[in-house]
């Protein structure tokens, strides 16, 4: 059988850990797409001397393998910045394409989480969910995790990442970060984790009922 659910939503608003619960409950794949934009970015920079040059990111991007998925240092806040630089270069969009596609049409179901699921990736997902949450609360969450991952920021650093790759994300002409119009909005920013991931199931399981009706 298969079954695509697509996460979109601003950085740290809890699609991660959403997609990560609901694909184990179901048995669905689960593909964290920010982490294909998160190796190209890391690569290129490590290439480029911190200038991220276009060509090179599209080239970095074809070649990509899931092999670099694993790298370590996707999760600092450099990776997230050259990401979001990276992402905004629409032949690094193109060559990814293809295999955020693939991924979503596996026999056994699916769950991709990123900016651009719902709307470019796959706009007939059977559900769609746009997990959002404000931009406090995120900068929040974000800073836990980098310092209990050993990184030295500060809250304010984090919020200003945030805000200038948020912004980013939604400006940019090549798929840019928006709510597909038929996306649920879900707003994490008052739920415990165990509740924003009970609505999420309870999305998916009405909709698998539906279809075997
Ligand atoms: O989701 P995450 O924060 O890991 O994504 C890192 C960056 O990758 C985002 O800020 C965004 O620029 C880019 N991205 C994207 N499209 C996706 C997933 C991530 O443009 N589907």
């Amino acid at each position: 059988m298969q079954f695509t659910v697509a996460l979109d939503g601003p950085a740290a608003a809890g699609k991660g850990t959403i997609g990560r619960a609901v694909a184990k409950s179901f048995g669905f794949a689960h593909l964290d797409t920010g982490l294909l934009y998160r190796a190209v970015g890391v690569k290129v920079m490590g290439r480029a001397r911190g200038v991220i040059d276009p060509v090179l990111a599209a080239v970095v991007a074809e070649k990509l393998t899931e092999k670099d998925l694993d790298r370590p240092d996707l999760r600092t806040a450099l990776a997230s910045r050259a990401a979001s630089r990276v992402a905004a270069v629409p032949e690094v969009r193109a060559a990814l394409l293809d295999f955020q596609r693939k991924f979503a049409r596996r026999e056994g179901g699916a769950v991709l989480d990123g900016r651009d699921i719902g709307t470019v990736i796959c706009p007939a997902a059977d559900v769609k969910l746009f997990v959002t949450a404000d931009e406090a609360t995120r900068a929040r969450r974000r800073h836990v995790e980098l310092v209990k991952s050993g990184a030295d920021t500060t809250l304010d650093r984090v919020l200003n990442d945030l805000r200038t790759r948020d912004a980013r994300d939604s400006v940019r002409d090549t798929a840019p970060m928006i709510r597909a119009a038929d996306a649920l909005l879900l707003d994490t920013t008052e739920l415990s984790i165990e509740a924003a991931v009970a609505e999420a199931t309870a999305l998916i399981q009405k909709k698998i009922e539906q279809g075997r009706d």
